[in-house]
């Protein structure tokens, strides 16, 4: 890798820091009104929901109780299959509590649809989704998601969490990656 500086391999950016944070800001004041006084447990999806999670719940003002689950999908690279593996489990009992899973991005939706099944099952009072990210036209499955920060066309995005090879994760905006990066 020739660049030093993350930012030089974009070569579009999809969406800067301020509408990153304005983005965050929306979903924030939307979760805070609707679980007010209902101590939520906030579900994050390792790693690429960890930019997502932390600038949400200190945007958030009432209690949450914050676990991560880690899972991986069996297929290709890039490609979910839907045949889900948990890697990390959540440390928390689930039963009669309000689950909120934060996603950074949905893409078939396979994964999220596997997982909101999962934890259906483990007896809470309640499980919705939040996502940063959703790619309409990639979506394979019907999934109710009640959070969605923004909708962005089918392209392969990286940065806020996302990566690619798990670098530029550390980027505070979104973009596409330069060719010269995949070469
Ligand atoms: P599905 O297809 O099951 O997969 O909704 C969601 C997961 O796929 C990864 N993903 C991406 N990662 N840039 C990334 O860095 C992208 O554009 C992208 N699209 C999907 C991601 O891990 C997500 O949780
Ligand atoms: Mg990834």
């Amino acid at each position: 890798m020739e660049a030093q500086d993350v930012q030089e391999d974009l070569s579009h950016v999809l969406l800067s820091t301020e509408e990153v944070q304005a983005t965050i800001a929306e979903l924030a004041a939307k979760v805070d009104e609707d679980y007010a006084g209902k101590n939520p447990l906030i579900v994050a999806v390792l790693k690429g929901a960890i930019m997502v999670v932390a600038d949400l719940t200190r945007a958030m003002s009432s209690h949450v109780d914050v676990d991560f689950m880690a899972v991986s999908s069996y297929g290709s690279g890039t490609k979910s299959s839907g045949v889900v593996r948990i890697v990390k489990d959540l440390d928390t009992d689930l039963t009669g509590r309000h689950v909120l899973i934060v996603e950074d991005i949905i893409d078939s939706g396979l994964t999220l649809s596997w997982l909101k099944a999962n934890l259906e099952s483990r007896n809470p009072a309640s499980v919705e989704i939040c996502t940063f990210l959703r790619k309409p036209d990639a979506m394979k499955v019907d999934i109710d998601v009640k959070y969605v920060g923004r909708d962005i066309p089918n392209e392969f995005v990286v940065g806020y969490g996302l990566d690619y090879a798990e670098k530029y994760r550390n980027l505070d905006c979104v973009g596409t990656l330069a060719p010269h990066v995949y070469s």
